[in-house]
């Protein structure tokens, strides 16, 4: 039996037989993934959270992940400035939800492991097995250092990551262990009690260098990456990569994952005026222009002219694949997006309490009738009635 198989088996969202898997990124951070001033009704409360996540159940959504993030970006909006630390959400909004599945994203360098795997056994356990981590080995070189610790280069995140993961595996798959890294030594390692997800909960990666994708190869269940607009062919090549490296180098099944932000209007005039609107006239340039910097310098996978070219799109999504038009054009997107063999997205919106509804009343019926996505009968079917 695989990783997966094992995921599948117990009935796990995140490995459903829905083609196409959806889940929204960021709801943990103000302006989530779009960097502008534009007005909306989103804030990063427990309780909108609550309200979104909501949502996102009634209408068979698979996920929620938030960002890791330790201070904002600065410019006018100090992008993701102010956020919900990302265990204690996860904790919260388990206590508070039934089927959505849910991810703490965590920096590595910033937790040790024998805290995070005892803070993943509590989620795990208060969901029923609806946990998962994001490891992220951190790449904004101020919110760092502001732990007091130089940076590390970048592969060197990665080896520090690998001693970080195979801790925490330890701790919810065994006891009396002893662990002697080069970064980290655990002695008579314990934890009591294990998570409820067997053998383990979710592990994600992002990580997008060679060495990121080889972490997640070994390590992860998924791996996501960003797809741009002119690169479906090559995101077909990264999930087949993806899945061959896991299976030849490890023996092990691995997922992928994508992002895009949605602004689904009834008309693509009205969807992109919006897009102009919160985008070129309130966009929060000054804060896209820091990120663009640091993550031009610091991360071992973009290069600054493209960085460059693609600000218009982080100022609207952090650079995701852009789902902009009427419901029918984002469905065929979406579809675009599926034929590449990518599992799943992470969806974000400028306002998600105002915006979900309408994605889910118009948007998710097409992706059913594609085949993308199973009918779901009952709750929704009546909600939407009513709506
Ligand atoms: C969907 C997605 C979510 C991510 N979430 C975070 C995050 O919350 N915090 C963070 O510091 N980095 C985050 N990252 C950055 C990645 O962890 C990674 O550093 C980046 O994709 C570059 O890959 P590399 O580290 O292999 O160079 C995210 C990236 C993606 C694509």
């Amino acid at each position: 039996m695989t990783n997966l198989d094992a995921f599948r088996q117990a009935g796990n969202p995140m490995f459903n037989d829905n083609k196409f898997k959806l889940g929204i990124f960021g709801s943990n951070c103000s302006n989530a993934c779009a960097m502008t001033l534009a007005e909306t009704s989103f804030e990063p409360t427990f309780e909108q959270n609550r309200e979104i996540a909501g949502l996102l159940e009634s209408a068979g959504w698979e996920c929620m992940v938030p960002i890791a993030r330790w201070r904002g970006f600065g410019g006018p909006s100090n992008f993701n400035g102010n956020c919900m630390e990302t265990y204690t959400w996860a904790a919260s909004l388990a206590a508070v939800t039934k089927k959505i599945f849910l991810f703490a994203t965590s920096h590595v360098p910033t937790i040790h492991p024998i805290v995070a795997a005892k803070m993943g056994t509590t989620i795990d356990r208060i969901s029923k097995g609806r946990f998962g981590i994001n490891m992220v080995c951190g790449w904004f070189t101020p919110e760092m250092e502001m732990f007091g610790r130089k940076m590390m280069e970048h592969d060197t995140r990665y080896e520090y990551a690998t001693e970080w993961v195979e801790i925490v595996e330890k701790l919810w798959t065994e006891q009396w262990f002893d662990y002697e890294g080069q970064f980290l030594s655990v002695k008579q390692g314990f934890a009591d009690p294990k998570p409820w997800q067997s053998p383990r909960p979710v592990l994600i990666s992002a990580g997008s260098s060679g060495k990121g994708r080889d972490f997640a190869a070994k390590y992860c269940d998924i791996n996501f990456s960003v797809i741009e607009e002119q690169g479906l062919d090559k995101a077909a090549a990264w999930v087949k990569e993806m899945k061959k490296t896991a299976w030849e180098r490890h023996q092990r099944e691995i997922g992928t994952f994508t992002y895009s932000y949605a602004v689904v209007r009834d008309t693509e005039r009205e969807a992109k005026e919006y897009w102009d609107y919160y985008v070129n006239q309130k966009g929060d340039w000054e804060a896209a222009d820091n990120i663009c910097e640091v993550f031009g310098v610091e991360s071992g996978s973009y290069s600054p002219d493209y960085m460059d070219k693609f600000r218009r799109n982080f100022i609207a999504g952090w650079g995701g694949y852009p789902l902009v038009g009427t419901p029918e054009q984002v469905a065929d997107r979406i579809l675009e997006l599926s034929k590449t063999g990518v599992d799943g997205s992470l969806i974000t919106m400028v306002d998600y309490k105002q915006e979900l509804p309408y994605f889910n009343a118009k948007v998710l019926p097409l992706l059913e009738q594609a085949g993308l996505r199973k009918p779901l009968v009952g709750a929704r079917q009546r909600e939407l009635a009513a709506a």
